[in-house]
């Protein structure tokens, strides 16, 4: 059976002005996988992963050549509309960002709500529960539904920032360092929720820290200046890695 990928690229480059930051990548994601992209701050990490949604073409900088299939179908055609392709593959930022001004419920509803998608009050409900839900992040506040994000720990704040974007029913979530600025037991809480989340999505999560990527992905690929150095199942990557690089990156030499 042909494996189904939830992400390929292939000779992709992505050009701030005339600085060339990712250099010919070829990237195969297969679905219902947590896949981490691992590499020292500066090496296009968040560049590569906003391109998987074309997030990136909000910068008038950016260029992007090659192609980036979702689901077997380029999102550079010139048929797609890139708002289509943000409502499937979802972005959770560094910085947990919810709407300071809207409750915690309208946090979870706003997508929804702008993009007119669902039809009734009780609709509405269900969907912001059943995306809490899957956050993890329900029973922490469904009896403060109507408070706002500030009375929230900052592991909570990204939970809710990810039960905003589950709302929308994506296929694939991108997670830009999700933790790099929450404490230790909000980060303990995402990674677990990561293995949850991975039985419906898939998951590109970026992250600087090794360790991270060892424990919380399936596959790993290491980007170093903008090239693929290496990648492939994380337990060979970590346990035999063929580049030279991608042993010091591991071993913590290199960063
Ligand atoms: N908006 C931008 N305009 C110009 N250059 C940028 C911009 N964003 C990032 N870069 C450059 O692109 C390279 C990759 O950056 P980035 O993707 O943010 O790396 P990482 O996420 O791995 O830290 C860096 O050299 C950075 O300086
Ligand atoms: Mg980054």
């Amino acid at each position: 059976m042909k494996t189904r990928y939830a992400i390929e690229t292939e000779n992709l480059r992505i050009y701030y002005g005339e600085n060339e930051v990712i250099k010919g990548i070829n990237l195969k994601i297969p679905q219902n996988t947590v896949f981490a992209l691992m590499g020292p701050s500066g090496c296009g990490k968040s560049t590569l992963l906003r391109a998987f949604n074309r997030l990136l073409e909000l910068n008038k900088d950016a260029r992007v050549e090659g192609k980036v299939m979702i689901f077997g179908k380029n999102i550079y055609a010139d048929d797609v509309n890139p708002i289509d392709v943000r409502r499937e593959v979802g972005m959770v930022f560094q910085y947990p960002n919810p709407f300071p001004h809207l409750t915690i419920y309208d946090n979870v509803a706003i997508g929804l709500k702008l993009n007119h998608l669902v039809r009734s009050k009780k609709e509405m409900d269900e969907r912001v529960r059943w995306a809490l839900e899957k956050s993890s992040l329900w029973n922490e506040v469904k009896d403060r539904l109507e408070d706002y994000p500030s009375s929230l720990s900052g592991g909570q704040k990204q939970r809710l920032v990810i039960a905003r974007a589950l709302a929308l029913k994506p296929k694939i979530l991108l997670m830009d360092e999700p933790t790099a600025n929450i404490d230790p037991m909000g980060t303990k809480n995402i990674e677990s929720l990561l293995f949850e989340l991975k039985k419906d999505y898939t998951i590109v999560l970026v992250t600087h820290e090794p360790a991270q990527a060892a424990r919380v992905s399936d596959y790993v690929g290491f980007l170093y200046l903008g090239k693929l150095v290496e990648v492939g199942p994380t337990r060979e990557i970590f346990e035999k890695p063929r580049h030279e690089l991608t042993e010091k990156y591991v071993t913590g030499i290199l960063v």
